[in-house]
């Protein structure tokens, strides 16, 4: 490697389920030929279909069933363990539905990424398409963030809107906003790997060269929201 050429930025990718967002970030990575690698897709059921995705890409994929553990925090450590191994700048939670204990939490202080369906601070939780219907709000959306320990909630990297239509289900919103997630983490993946996201004294993100953090799911597609 020549003196110049950017690091490569080593993620490892956290999925409970389906593993979509994890097929985008991995998809981005490859596409872009970003300056990252997928050292491991890790989750928390042996079972999960993005592990089998994962497998056929040819990436590293782990299963730490957090059924075979007795107390959170012995789940937390195993897991802490599978992810060290692999030595990553970035740890991004991609659809993992386990609440993490404060001391996971802090031994990866600075590299825990999130991606909520919600438009945070609103909605933390479960149920966040049911909980916007109930409330009446007009928009909605998820929210990419740092992880810390309090549920759902932590510095912002990315935003991204969808409008609530009359006579939305919960079905109708979860698509809509699955479709912005992708999105989001598609953009935040390239800033990382491209070194640009930093935390200011404020504990505030900045991503260097980037205006507009946030997006809108126009009938035309997700597009930067214009500022
Ligand atoms: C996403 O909506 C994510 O925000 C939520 O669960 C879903 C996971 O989808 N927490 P996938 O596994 O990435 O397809």
């Amino acid at each position: 490697m020549g003196a110049t050429s950017t690091p490569v930025c080593r993620l490892v990718v956290l999925i409970s389920g389906r593993g979509s967002n994890m097929q985008t970030i991995v998809d981005t990575v490859r596409a872009q030929a970003l300056p990252a690698e997928i050292c491991a897709v890790i989750a928390n059921k042996a079972d999960a279909a993005g592990l089998a995705w994962a497998r056929e890409q040819g990436i590293p994929v782990q299963a730490v069933p957090h059924r075979d553990y007795a107390t959170r925090e012995a789940f937390d450590a195993a897991l802490a363990v599978a992810i060290d191994a692999c030595q990553p700048d970035y740890v991004l939670l991609a659809g993992f539905m386990r609440v993490l204990t404060p001391g996971f939490v802090e031994h990866f202080n600075g590299k825990l990424i999130n991606i909520h369906p919600s438009l945070l601070p609103a909605f933390p939780g479960l149920h966040t398409h049911q909980q916007a219907l109930a409330m009446g709000v007009q928009w909605h959306g998820c929210t990419l963030h740092f992880v810390t320990p309090v549920l759902d909630h932590g510095p912002i990297i990315a935003q991204g809107m969808v409008p609530v239509l009359s006579g939305d289900t919960p079905d109708d919103l979860a698509e809509r906003v699955l479709q912005v997630e992708h999105c989001l983490y598609a953009n935040v993946v390239r800033w990382l790997a491209e070194g640009l996201v930093s935390l200011d004294a404020m504990q505030r993100v900045q991503v260097r060269g980037v205006a507009s953090r946030s997006f809108v799911l126009t009938p035309q597609g997700v597009e930067p929201s214009q500022r």
